[in-house]
């Protein structure tokens, strides 16, 4: 092994280990009872997401890369493929959670099978693909980190007594969020991705952010903070779910259809003065301690809605992506985020907080993924990875609006400038808020 390849497989081994420990620790506050819930048509059980990002080494690496490989269990490579067709059937996703076989210490042992055959592929100067594949493994673990947040958020507000996530007290950072206030973009030709040469195999961007290109943008301003919920609540009780004038007319469909009147975790409650009472990670708070939060659970017919009504406009991709580019924490910038430090996953706050500063743009980083008013589609040249693994992100370019910034429940690591998060427009389980922009004339 030469000494450049033994240095990249240390760099990734240790990220593999950090990465696959944070999962474990997530989930270590759960009992088995609390890991088989799926709450919701958009979530999985806990114990589906320990076994399928363990399921994503063994198939596309392990299987493919060691010769020999014994499989944990020949039954596992369907039994917790997600959404693969390349690969063959899946059970469909809305039976996970009856999944009670195997049990749990069984998909625990799973876990450590694949991890000491990981590492000693990692041990044994592994081929160039196989690095790669493993560092997007452990980018698709990254991802369900942040998914195991959601969906357990999800599962026990369905539980009638609302328990708590987190056990301790709670506490915001900082009272009050500043004024919004305006930064100005002259827009112009510029430039929109990360380059398609060949990166090492320890960098990384997911293929949908590629080729980059370039893109012409009008000047414009953006807001330098978040929509907080005091601002979102003065647009309900101007009776912004009644006034079809605000809304898109899917938008204005699904909130009649499902009977949205406020974000979702908001619900009417006579103790509080504002009559909303919020669940959260740390329990449920009256709407009144989170004011200065920015609002999050909104879709983006809400964001939209919200933004027609404020008079501006949701950002679109092009735009937040140029404005980000010089806080990326990629780019060397030391103050990612704009002046504080970022609320993503490792905070453990699971909670947007108040941004910090009255100038500069705020939260770009962490708190909650912003609403752009841009569809998912491919960029101009656009080029899936080859084979199953084309069917990661690729496919999904249709009907789905993208989100950028990630959340405070996004790792670190795995958030830049580039990196494009894609819902479809009625979703409102992950951590998703709102950023105005306007154009100059505005
Ligand atoms: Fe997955």
């Amino acid at each position: 092994m030469s000494a450049l390849t033994e240095n990249v497989s240390a760099s990734v081994l240790m990220r593999y280990t950090k990465s696959r420990d944070l999962t474990m620790d997530l989930v270590y506050a759960l009992s088995a009872e609390d890991m088989m819930i799926q709450s919701c048509p958009e979530a999985s059980p806990v114990k589906w997401h320990l076994a399928h990002t363990t399921w994503f080494f063994e198939t596309f690496v392990l299987s493919e890369f060691v010769t020999q490989y014994e499989p944990f269990d020949t039954n596992f490579r369907w039994l917790f493929n997600s959404y693969y067709n390349s690969l063959g059937d899946m059970p469909e996703k809305q039976l996970r959670s009856s999944f009670s076989r195997p049990p749990l210490n069984e998909i625990v042992g799973y876990r450590g099978h694949v991890d000491r055959a990981i590492r000693k592929l990692l041990n044994e100067d592994p081929e160039d693909e196989a690095l790669k594949r493993i560092v997007l493994g452990i980018e698709h673990e990254q991802q369900h980190q942040e998914l195991i947040v959601t969906d357990i958020k999800h599962a026990l507000f369905t539980n009638p007594l609302h328990p708590s996530f987190l056990e301790r007290t709670f506490a915001l950072l900082q009272p009050t969020a500043p004024k919004l206030g305006w930064r100005h973009y002259d827009g112009g030709l510029v430039e929109i991705g990360v380059p398609s040469r060949k990166r090492a195999a320890d960098e990384f961007a997911f293929d949908n952010e590629s080729p980059r290109h370039k893109f012409f943008l009008e000047p414009f301003h953006l807001a330098t903070r978040l929509v907080t919920s005091a601002e979102y609540l003065a647009f309900i009780e101007d009776k912004g779910y009644e006034r079809p004038e605000l809304w898109l007319s899917e938008g204005f469909a699904q909130i009649r259809a499902n009977q949205w009147r406020a974000p979702l975790y908001w619900f009417p409650d006579t103790k509080p003065k504002s009559g909303w009472s919020i669940y959260t990670m740390w329990g449920t708070r009256p709407l009144e301690e989170l004011l200065q939060t920015p609002v999050c659970h909104v879709s983006f017919f809400e964001a939209d809605a919200y933004a027609r009504w404020a008079g501006h406009r949701l950002p679109t991709e092009f735009e937040w992506e140029h404005a980000a580019a010089e806080l990326d924490f990629e780019s060397g910038n030391d103050n990612p985020g704009g002046h504080c430090e970022c609320n993503l996953l490792e905070r453990a706050l699971f909670h947007p907080q108040p941004a910090h500063y009255d100038t500069g743009l705020q939260q770009i980083f962490g708190d909650v993924w912003e609403w752009t008013g841009s569809p998912y589609t491919g960029y101009p040249g656009y080029c899936p990875l080859r084979g199953a693994l084309g069917e990661y992100n690729g496919k999904f370019m249709s009907s789905q609006m993208v989100l950028r910034g990630g959340s405070c429940a996004t790792p670190e690591s795995q958030i830049r400038a580039t990196y494009r998060n894609f819902f479809s427009p009625a979703t409102r389980w992950q951590f998703s808020g709102i950023r105005l922009a306007k154009r100059l004339s505005d």
